[in-house]
């Protein structure tokens, strides 16, 4: 029978393989540069909690256990100074299907609101989340700076938020968003602030930030260790703010049965316990990111400036689809267009750099650059 309503669109990797394919003729194969997908390894330690936790038997708690809860909390004290009550802080099996579902909650909690802001070049399942809840996804404009442009948002498209999306450091263009200024935009409108910072341990232009740190009321921040740890294998993430917001959450996930397998617990305690392999992390991504703007931009003359946070380069390469062409074709290099990330971001290319050095430097030999 055909489907009368919702048909999903293909998925925006799979429309990368025709130039995957173009890639594997090179010599050496492709090198894929495409999906931000962790390529070195998570601490041993983590591999052993793993293995070792014995909670395969038993249903795990959907909040999180209170080991892993405890470690989150822990690990925001560690990292931004904040003391976050356990209760507002629950777990999530990985952070896509938070995005992706969320929406669909809080339009059940406030019916009369029906419309979902995010940022207009963006990791697309904030606006698939708004699709699968039957809402309207309206794109927020970026500033110059890179930040939201918030004061552009129709004042009935406010009326109607369910929920403003902001990611911070952003996937794919690498800048910073004023997390207090969005905050309180928020609270002036009473839109609550959902804050993906999964990028938030690759900030490189100053320090971390949370939208925590200008309190609890009215937001939530939503974390990952598929980034942090290089466990996006293991499905742990985590979100944390408003008790109100957090409680609704907590309960209705319960009851739909989102479980983070309890072996996946113990092992998140493991990563968030442990602050050395992120700094290694930092450094890898940071010598990656340098080493490939270099190549790109001898190359292919184009300016191509370092990310404020984040592991990619974002460029303007005039038309995205032709620059990742050409780069699969004499490169053997697999990116991503800009026009996954919104139709804003059509003329730019995205590269992550989850590909080791030996690797990234296979395509500069092959691109003839030094
Ligand atoms: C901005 C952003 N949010 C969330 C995610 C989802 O990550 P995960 O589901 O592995 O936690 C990603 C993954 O690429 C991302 O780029």
């Amino acid at each position: 029978m055909s489907s009368e309503g919702f048909v999903p669109p293909p998925y925006p990797y799979d429309r990368l393989d025709r130039l995957a394919q173009i890639c594997a003729t090179h010599p050496g194969g492709i090198v894929d540069l495409s999906i931000g997908t962790p390529c070195d390894p998570p601490p041993a330690a983590v591999l052993t909690a793993l293995a070792t936790s014995d909670s395969e038997r038993g249903y795990p708690p959907s909040i999180g256990t209170p080991g892993l809860r405890g470690a989150i909390r822990h690990w925001i004290d560690r990292r931004f100074g904040l003391d976050v009550p356990v209760t507002q802080i629950a777990a999530c099996v990985g952070t896509k299907e938070f995005v992706a579902t969320t929406p669909q909650y809080l339009r059940l909690r406030t019916p009369s609101r029906d419309t979902v802001l995010y940022p207009a070049v963006a990791y697309p399942t904030y606006e698939m989340g708004a699709t699968l809840a039957g809402c309207r996804g309206v794109p927020v404009p970026a500033l110059p700076s890179g930040g939201l442009d918030l004061d552009a948002i129709d004042a009935e498209d406010i009326d109607r938020a369910l929920m403003l999306w902001v990611n911070s450091p952003s996937n794919p263009t690498g800048a910073l968003t004023d997390l207090d200024a969005a905050a309180a935009w928020g609270r002036r409108h009473g839109v609550p602030v959902f804050s993906d910072e999964c990028y938030v341990e690759f900030t490189w232009d100053g320090r971390p930030r949370t939208v925590l740190e200008t309190g609890l009321d009215g937001v939530v921040a939503v974390h990952s260790l598929s980034k942090r740890s290089n466990l996006a294998g293991l499905r742990v993430g985590f979100y944390a703010g408003d008790a109100e917001l957090v409680d609704y959450l907590k309960d209705v996930r319960k009851h739909v049965g989102m479980l983070v397998p309890g072996p996946a617990q113990a092992a998140g305690v493991a990563a968030l316990e442990d602050d050395a392999h992120v700094e290694l992390q930092r450094d890898r991504y940071l010598r990656r990111l340098e080493q490939m703007a270099h190549t790109i931009s001898a190359w292919s003359g184009l300016t191509v400036t370092l990310p404020a946070g984040g592991f990619y380069l974002w460029f303007d390469a005039q038309d995205g689809w032709e620059f990742a062409e050409r780069l699969a074709r004499e490169g053997g290099a697999l990116v991503s267009p800009g026009d996954f990330y919104g139709a804003g971001g059509a003329n730019n290319v995205r590269i992550a750099v989850v590909q080791p050095e030996h690797l990234l430097l296979r395509v500069a030999e092959r691109l003839g650059v030094n």
